[in-house]
C-alpha cells in the first residue's frame, strides 16, 4: 500500500482546481521529526494561487480533508498539513504486506516488460581489466537488477574492446619481441608488458608506430597470420577476464564486441552517404555534430575505422536485434564526448530511438588520492585486490566466528560484498578512493555491515523456530515504527534508483534499514518477549526479506551466518 498516494488522493479532492494529482503527490514531504508527523504537505506554492497566507490554507484543508481510515490525525502547523498514520494498523498491514510478497516485495511495473540494453563492463582484451571497469562492471550488474526490479527486460552487453590500432601495435610488438610461451602462462601481465615496451621504444624509433599501423591494416583486411594472433590474444585474455566476473556474480547476455562489428561498418558508411552526412576533411570521412562541438571521425585516411563507427554499427545493430527503445552505456565520464557525439550522429541519421540512448558516466578510482592508470605497467591487479579482500574477510571470521560452518564461501560473499557495496554507496559521479580497510569493516557505512545485519536477523529466526503467520498482527509497541516506516519506503528507492540510474539510493536505502533495526534490536526483547512476539519476530522476518532483496539488488550475496 503507498500512503503517500492516499494522502495525495485526499488532498487532489480539495485542490482539483488548482493543481494536478501528479503535482500534489510530488510536493508532499516526509518531516524528519515524529512530532510533524508521517507525510507533511506545504502550502506556500498555493499561497499566490490562492491570494491567502499559507497557514490559512493549511487549516482550512486539514479541517475539509477527508482521510481514509489508516490515518489516525490531521494537523495544520507552520504553513503545512501534518497527517499521522494509524501505527498500529499500518505496522500491521506493512509487514504482512512484505511477507507475503517475499522477494516481490518493491517490484515495480513501471517497465511493462519492455527491453532495455545495458552495455557495462567492456574491457578492453590483452590489457588488465582495470578499475574503471571493475566500477562500470559493479555499477551495470546493479543497474540491470534494478531495472528488472522495475518491471524492463533487460538485454546485458559487454562491448569488449577488441578491435582496433592498438591490435597492430601488440602484433608488431609481438612479432618482434614476443614469447608465446611467456604469454600462455601470464597472458595479461605479458601482453600489457609487450605493451608498454612499444611505447617506450616507438618514443626512440617513430617508425614502430607506422609499423603498427600496417598490422592493423592487415588485420582489417582479414591477414591470416595477424588473425590468427587477434584471436589468440582474445581467448586468453577472455579467460581472465571471466575469473573475475565468476568471482564478482556477474553474467551477460551478450559479448558481442567490437570485432562483431566489423563486417556491420560498409552498411552505416552506406547509410551515411546516403543521407548526406559523410564529409571528407583531410583524406578522413567525418559527420559534423554540433556548433562548437568536434566532428564524429568515421573513417581515417588509410581506410581503417573507428571505435565510432562500431559503436554506430553496434546501436543500428541492437535495435534491429532486440527491439530495445531505450539503452544505457555505462561507461565513464571521460567518454562524455564520445557519447554525446554518437548520439547526434543517430539523430542526424533519422532514428528516433536514439532519444532512448543514455550514457550513465562514473567518477575514477583513486588511490592516495590520485589516479590508478594502466599506463606504463603501473596497475593494481583487480583479481588480486578481490583475492586479497577475501582473505582479509577470512580473517575477520577466524577472530570473530571461528566455529561458523562454510568459511571459505562466506569469506568469499563478504570480501567481494565488502568492494561491491564501497563503490556503490556514493553517487557514481563522485570518485572513490580505494581502501580495503575501509571497505571490510564490519561496523559502520559497509556492506559486511548489511550483510551481518542480516545475518543477526537471520540468527534470531532460527534461534526462536519462527514460523511465519502473517495474519492478525497487531503491534502494540512504537518503538517498532521507525522500522517499518523504513520498510515502507523500499519502494520507492526502487522506482528512484532506477530513475537516476544511482544504484547508491539502494545502498543508503539498506544502511538505514540496517540502521534502524539495529536501533530497535539494542532496545527490544525479542526472544524472550513477553507480549508480542509473533509481530516482533515477523517485523525481523520482514527486515531479513528487505536487507537480503536490497543487496540483491546491488550484487550482494546476503549469508545467512558470518
Ligand atoms: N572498451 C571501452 C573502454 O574501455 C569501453 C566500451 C564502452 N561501450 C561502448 N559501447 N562504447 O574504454
Amino acid at each position: 500500500m503507498d500512503y503517500q498516494s492516499l494522502f495525495a488522493e485526499a488532498l487532489y479532492q480539495q485542490l482539483r482546481d488548482q493543481l494536478d494529482q501528479e503535482k500534489v503527490y510530488q510536493l508532499i514531504e516526509k518531516p524528519k521529526f515524529t512530532e510533524m508527523g508521517d507525510f507533511a504537505f506545504p502550502c506556500f506554492e498555493l499561497a499566490k494561487i490562492f491570494r491567502k497566507a499559507p497557514n490559512q490554507i493549511a487549516s482550512d484543508l486539514a479541517e475539509k480533508l477527508e482521510l481514509p481510515p489508516l490515518f489516525e490525525k490531521v494537523e495544520a502547523v507552520g504553513g503545512y498539513v501534518n497527517v499521522f498514520l494509524d501505527q498500529t494498523e499500518v505496522s500491521g498491514s506493512v509487514v504482512a504486506e512484505v511477507i507475503q510478497a517475499k522477494d516481490h516485495y518493491g517490484t515495480m511495473n513501471h517497465g511493462n516488460g519492455e527491453v532495455i540494453t545495458i552495455d557495462f563492463s567492456s574491457p578492453n582484451i590483452a590489457k588488465p581489466f582495470s578499475m574503471g571497469h571493475l566500477r562500470s562492471t559493479v555499477i551495470g550488474h546493479s543497474l540491470a537488477r534494478i531495472a528488472e526490479k522495475n518491471g524492463f527486460e533487460v538485454v546485458r552487453i559487454n562491448h569488449l574492446g577488441d578491435w582496433g590500432t592498438q591490435f597492430g601495435k601488440l602484433i608488431a610488438a609481438y612479432k618482434l619481441w614476443g614469447n608465446e610461451e611467456k604469454i600462455r602462462e601470464k597472458p595479461i601481465k605479458e601482453l600489457l608488458k609487450l605493451y608498454v615496451q612499444f611505447h617506450d621504444e616507438a618514443e626512440r624509433d617513430p617508425s614502430l608506430i607506422d609499423e603498427g599501423r600496417l598490422w592493423f591494416k592487415r588485420l582489417e583486411d582479414g591477414d591470416q597470420e595477424a588473425h590468427a594472433l587477434w584471436e589468440w590474444f582474445r581467448d586468453e585474455s577472455l579467460k581472465e577476464f571471466n575469473s573475475i566476473y565468476e568471482l564478482l556474480g556477474v553474467t551477460f547476455d551478450s559479448t558481442q564486441g567490437e570485432a562483431f562489428y566489423n563486417d556491420k561498418m560498409d552498411r552505416v558508411v552506406q547509410l551515411l552517404e546516403e543521407k548526406k552526412l559523410l564529409e571528407e576533411s583531410d583524406g578522413a570521412l567525418v559527420v559534423q555534430t554540433a556548433e562548437g562541438m568536434p566532428p564524429c571521425l568515421i573513417k581515417k585516411k588509410d581506410g581503417t575505422t573507428l571505435y565510432a563507427t562500431r559503436d554506430l554499427a553496434a546501436a543500428i545493430y541492437r535495435h534491429e536485434i532486440y527491439g530495445s527503445e531505450r539503452s544505457l552505456y555505462v561507461v565513464g565520464n571521460e567518454q562524455t564526448l564520445h557519447f554525446k557525439q554518437l548520439f547526434l550522429v543517430l539523430e542526424k541519421m533519422g532514428y528516433e530511438w536514439s532519444q532512448g540512448l543514455k550514457h550513465v558516466p562514473f567518477g575514477m578510482m583513486l588511490k592516495d588520492g590520485k589516479k590508478m592508470s594502466t599506463r606504463k605497467g603501473k596497475v593494481v591487479l583487480l583479481e588480486e585486490v578481490l583475492k586479497e579482500a577475501v582473505s582479509l574477510a577470512q580473517q575477520n571470521i577466524a577472530d570473530k566466528n571461528p566455529s561458523l560452518p562454510d568459511q571459505e564461501r562466506v569469506a568469499h560473499q563478504v570480501g567481494t560484498g565488502a568492494v561491491i557495496f564501497h563503490d556503490l554507496k556514493n553517487h557514481r559521479l563522485n570518485d572513490v578512493e580505494f581502501s580495503l580497510d575501509a571497505m571490510l569493516k564490519f561496523e559502520g557505512e559497509t556492506g559486511p555491515y548489511v550483510q551481518y545485519t542480516h545475518a543477526r536477523a537471520s540468527s534470531i529466526l532460527r534461534k526462536a523456530s519462527y514460523r511465519v503467520n502473517a495474519a492478525q498482527l497487531m503491534f502494540s509497541d512504537d518503538t517498532a515504527w521507525a522500522v517499518v516506516k523504513c520498510l515502507m519506503g523500499f519502494p520507492e528507492a526502487v522506482t528512484r534508483a532506477f530513475e537516476g540510474n544511482d544504484p547508491s539510493q539502494i545502498a543508503k536505502y539498506v544502511l538505514e534499514l540496517a540502521k534502524s533495526f539495529n536501533q530497535y534490536y539494542g532496545n527490544v526483547r525479542i526472544l524472550d518477549a513477553v507480549e508480542g512476539r509473533q509481530e516482533k519476530l515477523s517485523l525481523v522476518h520482514a527486515v531479513q526479506i528487505v536487507l537480503k532483496e536490497g543487496m540483491y539488488l546491488l550484487g550482494l550475496e546476503a549469508p545467512e551466518e558470518m
